[in-house]
C-alpha cells in the first residue's frame, strides 16, 4: 500500500482517461462480471455514454465510478474501482458519495446496482451509503441493490 493524500481529488472523467481506466479495470477484473479485458477504445465508448468520475492521487488516476443507462428518474451505478495499492484510504467512499451527489443534482431519484455476493468490500460500502439489497440471485452469485433519494 502507498501513502495517499487525505483529501481525494475527484473530477469528471475525460476522454484522456480511457487508457488509465482500462488498465485499472483489467487490474481489478475478477470483481466485475465480464471476463473480457477492457481496451482504451471500449473504455472510451463507455465514457461517452456515461457520467464517469475519477479519483486522483499524486496526479494519477487511481479510481473511478460511473452512472449510466439513465431512464427518466432511475439510473445505474457501477464500474466502481480503486487501485489495489490505494484501497482502504477512503477513495471508494469519496467516489460513491460524489457520484450520488451529482446524480441527485441531475434529478435522478433512484440508483440501482448489481454486485457479486462475495464482494464484501463493495457490499459493505454500498450498505454504508444507504443502498438496500432488493434481490439475490444465488445461481449467478449476485445481489441487486438500490438507493432512493429522499
Ligand atoms: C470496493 C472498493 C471500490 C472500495 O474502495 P476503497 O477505497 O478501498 O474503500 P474505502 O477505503 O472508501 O472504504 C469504504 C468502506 O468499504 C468497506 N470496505 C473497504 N474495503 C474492505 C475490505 N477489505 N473488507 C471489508 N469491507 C471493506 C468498509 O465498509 C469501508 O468502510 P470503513 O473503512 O469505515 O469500514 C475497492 O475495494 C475496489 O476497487 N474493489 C475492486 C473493484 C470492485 O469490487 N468494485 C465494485 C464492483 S460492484
Amino acid at each position: 500500500m502507498v501513502s495517499a493524500p487525505s483529501v481525494p481529488k475527484l473530477r469528471r472523467a475525460s476522454t484522456n482517461d480511457a487508457a488509465a481506466l482500462a488498465l485499472l479495470r483489467n487490474q481489478l477484473k475478477d470483481h466485475f462480471f465480464s471476463p473480457i479485458d477492457a481496451t482504451p477504445e471500449k473504455t472510451l465508448e463507455l465514457l461517452q455514454e456515461s457520467q464517469t468520475y475519477v479519483a486522483e492521487a499524486n496526479d494519477i488516476v487511481i479510481g473511478s465510478c460511473a452512472i449510466y443507462n439513465r431512464q427518466d428518474i432511475i439510473a445505474e451505478f457501477g464500474r466502481l474501482m480503486v487501485d489495489a495499492q490505494y484501497q482502504g484510504h477512503g477513495y471508494g467512499k469519496a467516489l460513491l458519495e460524489h457520484a450520488m451527489g451529482q446524480a441527485q443534482q441531475d434529478g435522478i431519484l433512484c440508483l440501482r446496482l448489481t454486485a457479486k455476493i462475495r464482494n464484501t468490500a463493495a457490499y459493505r460500502l454500498y450498505r454504508w451509503a444507504g443502498f438496500k439489497a432488493k434481490s439475490v440471485d444465488l445461481c449467478l452469485g449476485t445481489v441487486e441493490m438500490d438507493y432512493w433519494f429522499a
